[in-house]
């Protein structure tokens, strides 16, 4: 596997599901890892966790939808690090309203808000010391949904994760000069907390439209994510990685 040693990470949303499986797999590639998440207990057992394993790892509180917490929580990382040189965005909620249903001050406004804004000014605020790395590294968690509007899934979920795609391609654009990539994974549906969101019969119908016949392991987009912040992957940015089992060729 690819190394990741001498390189400081911070992961939103690593303090369950796919962010934290990154965050495992980038700590036992030698990566520091701040765990950053709005659930202070969960990111204290993923840091327990790491360093009990023999790696390093802070946690810092940070909610995607404040920049106050944004700022904050990224200067304690670089802080703890003296810098950071990889960003993996994986904060995220799931929407599940139907177009009818769907409430503007309320799932609309939440899911883009988390997503896709969160996503975005995570990277503005630490676009200060990825610019200081000799490699720097944005990997957002998009998705499938992104990709292809999704299968039966909410459409506030659906744009956030469209604009997530933009974004990338757009930052890959602006920040090459500074030796910056930026990429995305986009998974299928993966076994994690979120789909507590979703009814069993939701699930068996996702399933149903990918061509694997199963959901995704969070150790599998993990892997993916190691690969975009190594070294190996240096002439990569811009690009949308699918890991999903065939749901979407693109
Ligand atoms: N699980 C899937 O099927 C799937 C598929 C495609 C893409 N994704 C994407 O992958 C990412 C991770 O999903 P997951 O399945 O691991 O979800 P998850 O619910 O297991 O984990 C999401 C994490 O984000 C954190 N979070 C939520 N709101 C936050 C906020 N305001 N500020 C900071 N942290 C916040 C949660 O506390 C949680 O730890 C998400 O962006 C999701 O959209 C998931």
């Amino acid at each position: 596997m690819f190394a990741l040693s001498g390189k400081s990470a911070l992961i939103t949303g690593a303090a369950q599901g796919i962010g934290k499986t990154t965050a495992e797999k980038m700590s036992e590639l030698g990566c520091r890892i701040a765990v950053a998440d709005i659930c202070r207990e969960k990111t204290e057992a993923v840091v327990r966790g790491i360093r009990q394993s023999g790696g390093e790892a802070v946690g810092v509180f940070m909610d995607v939808t404040s920049n106050e917490s944004i700022d904050f929580a990224v200067k304690e990382a670089a802080n703890a690090f003296g810098g950071i040189d990889i960003v993996v965005n994986s904060a995220g909620i799931l929407g599940t309203s139907s177009i009818e249903d769907m409430q503007r001050d309320g799932e609309w406004n939440r899911v883009l808000d988390i997503d896709l804004s969160g996503t975005f000014f995570v990277c503005q605020y630490a676009l200060q010391y990825l610019k200081k790395s000799a490699a720097g590294r944005i990997i957002n968690i998009a998705s499938v949904t992104g990709r292809n509007g999704g299968f039966e899934g909410s459409m506030s979920y659906a744009a956030a994760k469209g604009g997530v795609i933009a974004i990338t391609r757009g930052m890959a654009r602006h920040l090459a000069k500074y030796r910056i990539t930026v990429n995305a994974v986009c998974p299928a549906t993966t076994k994690t907390e979120m789909l507590e969101g979703y009814t069993q019969e939701r699930i068996d119908n996702q399933v149903k439209n990918i061509l694997l016949g199963r959901l995704g392991k969070t150790e599998e987009i993990a892997a993916a994510v190691c690969y975009l912040a190594s070294d190996e992957a240096a002439f990569v940015t811009g690009a949308m990685l699918d890991v999903n089992g065939g749901a979407y060729f693109g």
